[in-house]
């Protein structure tokens, strides 16, 4: 285990989620003293059994391990005594998002979060933003909560940083570690707190930037870039299905050309980053009265694609003399991106969601998603059992060796497969000899 500086050795996390938990445990493994604080109850409890449902790993372990391993040591422990934690640790890091619902942005756990902790700050605390937000948050919105609530100064009497997060769910320990890691604080010491903390952690470059809102923006606009790009592919790809050819194909030869990187077309874009990263721009775009044309389209054609996708499953019923209302429709995967257990923002869910509005009967299979749905089954065979139609929206590990003849002999004779994950590519050849039709995206 690392010599950790005394300053730095305990540290309290805010949020225990997808990024806060793994982030927690990380500091925990190189021998800080660690909170884990979260408003609900039944999270914390679990954690503190070593129960998280998370699809993490790092160097042979899963976070299921890590965690136990860390709570048994006593490095870690999950609260949901915030007040506590602020009390005993001088390095706060903050990862509550701001959830978006219908376009609208809604700061109030973030607010609520830098409350407690502004009300409960003690001279030379470290708190170190590490959500992702509409710029300008971090200096506009929680630095005045925190200097009113503590009644001291930033960068005076407390160092005040954001660094933003930029791993992705199933990696998280790998890319804290091995990913550039970008911070800046409101001034230089502040910076430089943050940064000696982050590098307990972060064990390539941790790169300090001119100002808070250089690194807000840019966190924001990495993630933008993805959703545009996913829109053009979707583009791409409507235009290679018309010309008889394969998406995968031109995207795979396209991105050996050196500066080009083609995102794979999906059925939709999901989870908590992308389809909200163009509603964390647009406010301060219109703020400062500047344009953003080409992200609200792309947003606005990303989050139409369920709608798109249930289309061309309707399009293929209709071939077999088929109506989406009335079919049973049989789903494989809910979660938001392949091998996740998140289904937030879900495109699969929403899928789900049209089809049966659309009045037909789903069967959804989803080993790795915990949450409750009417819809979902516990097994291949419940989800394949007579179905007019199969649509594959997620990949999961359990997935990979199911083979053609498992899936045929549960469905109807004249079933269609939109595979929209090309899991079952290599049984195109298979599932046409036997007239079956297979559709990828
Ligand atoms: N999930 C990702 O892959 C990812 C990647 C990069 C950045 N981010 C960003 O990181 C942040 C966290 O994302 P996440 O996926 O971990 O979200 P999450 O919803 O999984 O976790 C957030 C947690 O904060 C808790 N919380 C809410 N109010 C609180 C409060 N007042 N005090 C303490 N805890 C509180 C919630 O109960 C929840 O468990 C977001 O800003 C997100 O945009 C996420």
């Amino acid at each position: 285990m690392e010599q950790i500086k005394e300053m730095y050795k305990n540290v309290a996390v805010f949020g225990q989620g997808f990024v806060g938990l793994p982030l927690a445990l990380s500091f925990a493994m190189r021998g800080c003293n660690v909170y884990g604080v979260d408003v609900v109850e039944g999270l914390v409890e679990d954690i503190n059994k070593g129960i998280t449902y998370h699809k993490e790993s790092f160097e042979g372990k899963t976070i299921q391990q890590i965690l136990n391993e860390q709570l048994k040591a006593g490095r870690y422990r999950a609260t949901t005594d915030g007040v506590l934690a602020v009390r005993e640790c001088n390095n706060i890091v903050v990862t509550v998002g701001i959830p978006i619902k219908n376009g609208e942005h809604d700061l109030s756990d973030l607010i609520e979060c830098c409350t407690l902790i502004g009300r409960n700050l003690k001279k030379n605390d470290l708190v170190l933003i590490r959500s992702t937000v509409i710029p300008g948050t971090t200096e506009e919105v929680l630095l005045p909560i925190l200097e009113k609530e503590s009644g001291m100064k930033a960068g005076v009497d407390f160092y005040l940083a954001y660094s933003s997060e930029r791993i992705a769910e199933g990696k998280a320990f790998e890319e804290f570690a091995y990913m550039p890691t970008i911070v800046a604080g409101i001034n230089e010491e502040s910076a430089k707190r943050a940064k000696e903390l982050l590098e307990i952690v972060c064990k390539t470059d941790v790169i300090v930037a001119s100002s808070i809102k250089v690194v807000e923006t840019s966190k924001v606009f990495e993630n933008v870039q993805r959703d545009v790009n996913i829109a053009m592919v979707q583009e791409f790809a409507r235009f290679t299905e018309a010309l008889g050819i394969s998406i995968f194909e031109v995207i795979k030869v396209a991105n050996t050309h050196k500066r080009v990187n083609l995102l794979i077309p999906g059925p939709g874009v999901g989870g908590y980053c992308i389809p909200n990263a163009y509603h964390y721009l647009e406010p301060k775009a219109k703020e400062l009265g500047v344009n953003l044309d080409i992200l609200k389209l792309s947003r606005e054609k990303n989050a139409n694609l369920p709608k798109v996708m249930v289309e061309i499953f309707e399009k293929l019923l209709k071939d077999v003399g088929k109506d989406l209302n009335g079919a049973r429709v049989g789903v494989l995967g809910l979660a938001m991106k392949d091998y996740s257990n998140d289904d937030r923002i879900s495109p699969a869910v929403e899928i789900v969601k049209i089809l049966r509005q659309r009045g037909a009967e789903v069967l959804a299979f989803d080993p790795a998603v915990v949450t409750e749905y009417s819809f979902k089954v516990n097994t291949l065979e419940e989800a394949l059992k007579d179905v007019d139609g199969v649509m594959i929206l997620a990949k999961q590990k359990e997935f990979e060796n199911i083979n053609a003849d498992d899936i045929l002999k549960y469905v109807k004779p004249d079933v269609v497969i939109f595979d929209t994950k090309n899991l079952f590519e290599g049984f195109k050849k298979f599932f046409e000899d036997r007239g079956i039709i297979y559709k990828t995206i």
